[in-house]
């Protein structure tokens, strides 16, 4: 049995041991206290004492002060000086009345002092006081060490929430970056689909124009040789001989001398007319290239004509008389460009949003100055083609819209960054040109704005690809955005 469970067992009323070198006193004590029913101990001497409490700790020692060898007050040092012991609470017992002694019993760690000859009503309170403080001390000590214990494991079970909760937070993280990633894959999916479905609609569109078209085009030549064969032929019959009356009033009711003049020349321009379309399912059927996979070695010049073909409705034809005109006006400054090794489709898809978004960007300038009442700016944008000597590539596309703010140039070849409204822009054009650029052909992409004055991006391409698939930058592989413009 351990020593805590004999504390428990021992007497409801307390466990008291009376320590006295004087028989007499022990057995006085003995007796008026078993009567009251504590469980009584006696030691006659110091040593016995402090045996006996170290085998089995009382609630309270009754110590005699004046002993042979050991006194109480050594007694009571030492009780004090032991962990195990240090709190039992003892009652001096004295013949001294003196004040000097009572204090020195209470320096020692004496809980209180009765005097002799015993008071029974006395010593029984003074009892009863000490046991009842030292019950209601070991509750405390008791329940402190539930609260401890308790604040122990709310500690525990709060550093464990914390912890879930930091896994949470990382996961939810992770979890975030996905979405994020998914969501950008799936709308570079639909963007490249958009760009391969108007590939595949412009491609079906020139298939159908070019069969009637060609047939046209190869008959017009021996149309136009026969019209002139039937004229000679008419001119040489009025030479010949006298035109009769009433053939010369049909000759005059179908003019004959205009139509003589007038149908080479619509012969003519049904030819430059033909031309032209043929012109423009070329440039069709160049941009449609958009789904092919495999690098080509292409002029870029037929890739950028195609672009802005298919841009035509958006661009500058033909002045009207006053000299006004509609749409924007395109200046090509093209240089001497070698032949390019490239993805034609993915260059085309470039050169289309970086034209879309000069556009955009000329036509909202527009907008906003018919809003304030001022007159439009004429829109203009300038493609330039050049080479440099590091055998590269350069393209330069100049619009004189209104340029970007930095708060704009920083984000704009960021994923989703678009300053169009909802339904208008994706914020995709710029982030996946860049790609094309840098991942796909080892190039640059970069933009020089002025507020007020215009945008211009330079593409450059090396004229020559390596067959293995070039690195991302730096950057990106930190996940930054690419260098702002
Ligand atoms: N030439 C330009 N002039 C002025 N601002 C431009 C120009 N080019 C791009 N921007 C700005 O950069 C933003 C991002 O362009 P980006 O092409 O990536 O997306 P978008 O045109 O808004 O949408 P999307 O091309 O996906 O339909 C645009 O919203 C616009 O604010
Ligand atoms: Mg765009």
């Amino acid at each position: 049995m351990s020593k805590s469970d004999l504390m428990d067992d021992r007497s409801l009323n307390g466990n008291i041991l009376i320590v006295d070198d004087k028989a007499d006193n022990l057995r006085l004590l003995s007796r008026m206290l078993g009567q009251r029913g504590y469980e009584v101990r006696s030691a006659i001497s110091g040593s016995a004492a402090l045996m006996a409490v170290r085998a089995l700790p009382p609630d309270l020692i009754l110590l005699d002060i004046n002993m042979p060898a050991m006194n109480g007050y050594q007694v009571c040092e030492e009780l004090k000086a032991c962990e195990q012991t240090g709190a039992i609470p003892v009652i001096f017992l004295s013949a001294l009345s003196d004040t000097a002694d009572k204090v020195k019993a209470f320096r020692v760690g004496g809980a209180d002092y009765i005097t002799k000859p015993f008071q029974v009503e006395e010593v029984l309170a003074r009892v009863e006081n000490q046991l009842t403080l030292r019950q209601m001390q070991l509750k405390l000590q008791q329940s402190n060490q539930t609260l401890m214990q308790e604040v122990q494991q709310r500690k525990q079970a709060q550093d464990i929430l914390q912890d879930s909760e930091a896994a949470l937070r990382q996961r939810t993280q992770e979890l975030e970056v996905a979405l994020e990633e998914l969501r950008l894959t799936q709308m570079q999916l639909v963007q490249s689909e958009k760009m391969s479905s108007l590939g595949q609609l412009v491609a079906g569109v020139a298939h159908e124009i070019n069969n009637p078209i060609n047939f046209i085009h190869g008959n017009l030549r021996p149309a136009r040789d026969y019209a002139e064969h039937l004229l000679m032929l008419i001119h040489a019959y009025q030479k010949s001989a006298p035109t009769p009356p009433e053939l010369q009033a049909q000759m005059d009711s179908i003019d004959l001398e205009f139509v003589k003049q007038d149908l080479p020349q619509l012969l003519e321009s049904m030819q430059v007319g033909i031309d032209r379309i043929m012109g423009i399912v070329r440039s069709l059927r160049t941009f449609s290239r958009l789904d092919e996979a495999d690098i080509k070695t292409v002029d870029l010049h037929d890739g950028l004509d195609s672009t802005l073909m298919i841009l035509s409705n958006r661009i500058k034809q033909d002045n009207h008389q006053d000299g006004s005109s509609d749409g924007v006006e395109i200046v090509k400054r093209y240089g001497d460009l070698p032949r390019v090794e490239c993805y034609p489709g993915q260059l085309n898809q470039v050169f289309m949003n970086i034209l879309t978004n000069a556009l955009d960007a000329i036509e909202d300038g527009n907008s906003q100055c018919l809003a304030q009442g001022r007159s439009p700016i004429p829109g203009q944008v300038t493609i330039s083609t050049w080479m440099t000597e590091a055998q590269t590539v350069h393209i330069g596309i100049l619009d004189n819209g209104p340029g970007m703010p930095d708060s704009v140039q920083q984000r704009l070849f960021d994923p989703f960054f678009t300053t169009k409204p909802i339904g208008r822009g994706t914020g995709l054009g710029m982030s996946i040109s860049y790609r094309i650029i840098t991942e796909r052909h080892r190039g640059t992409l970069t933009c020089t704005s002025t507020l007020g004055q215009g945008t211009e991006f330079v593409i450059t391409i090396p004229l020559q690809q390596s067959r293995s698939q070039p690195q991302p930058r730096q950057r990106e592989e930190a996940g930054l955005s690419p260098e702002p413009c």
